[in-house]
């Protein structure tokens, strides 16, 4: 009887370090499942998988949707609560989930999306994605990793940097998502998400 006691009161002072804060395993299952996916990979090509993504890259996403400087309507609630500890260790999670990636049919578009994303296009003066992002899209601490990327999502952003409805780049991705025909833009998403 008095041990158990004295487990539950282990218990209770270890989750009172963050007020009523959930473990990342159960505010996953509980909250971003719904969209990302059980183990990171998202239910629907509109949401981006998070399985593998950076953390820190990760971290500043959610504290960026959190103070608003990214803006989006279905991302800002989900964050409202989350303190910094769990912050960390949700993108600690999603961050170490195994990394999938898409079938890509047309071997022609895949070809123009690779010549994009290795060498850009000079004549139009879009630099080449693999200069920052890397040349196996894994990204750094501060850039997103974009191999297995579902396409349709990275479409959206390219869109929105474009239009500057993202702005938390520091104008990096808009002069190269302003110079990207459609073409080339649907070329390189979809090479993105056929990567390992
Ligand atoms: C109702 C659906 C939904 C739920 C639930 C949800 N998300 Fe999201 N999430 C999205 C959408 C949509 C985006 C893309 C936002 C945009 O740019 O418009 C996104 C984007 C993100 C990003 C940025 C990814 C990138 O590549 O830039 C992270 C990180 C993220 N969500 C983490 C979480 C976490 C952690 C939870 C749970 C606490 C969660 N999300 C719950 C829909 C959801
Ligand atoms: C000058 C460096 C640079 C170049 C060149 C560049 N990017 Fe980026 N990209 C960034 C940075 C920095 C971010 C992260 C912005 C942030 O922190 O929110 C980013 C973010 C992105 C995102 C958002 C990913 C997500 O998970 O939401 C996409 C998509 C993207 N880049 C695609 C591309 C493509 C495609 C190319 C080539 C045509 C390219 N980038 C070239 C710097 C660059």
């Amino acid at each position: 009887m008095k041990s158990r006691f004295l487990a539950v009161a282990a218990a209770l002072s270890l989750a009172s370090a963050g007020a009523l804060a959930m473990s990342a395993d159960e505010r996953v299952a509980t909250q971003c499942a719904t969209c990302h996916g059980d183990k990171g990979q998202s239910v629907s090509p509109l949401f981006p998988s998070l399985a593998g993504q950076n953390p820190e890259y990760m971290v500043k996403q959610l504290n960026d949707f959190k103070s608003g400087k990214r803006k989006s309507e279905t991302m800002t609630p989900q964050v409202a609560e989350l303190t910094p500890e769990e912050i960390a260790a949700l993108a600690a999670w999603f961050a170490a989930q195994p990394t999938k990636q898409h079938r890509v049919s047309d071997e022609d578009l895949l070809a123009v999306g690779r010549y994009i994303y290795r060498k850009g296009n000079s004549w139009s003066g879009v630099p080449a994605c693999a200069d920052c992002h890397g040349a196996d899209g894994h990204g750094t601490t501060t850039l997103p990793r974009l191999a297995g990327q579902n396409s349709r999502y990275l479409l959206t952003q390219l869109k929105e940097f474009n239009q500057r409805t993202r702005t938390n780049d520091n104008q990096a991705m808009h002069l190269v998502a302003s110079r990207l025909t459609e073409m080339e833009a649907k070329a390189v998403a979809d090479y993105l998400s056929q990567m390992p």
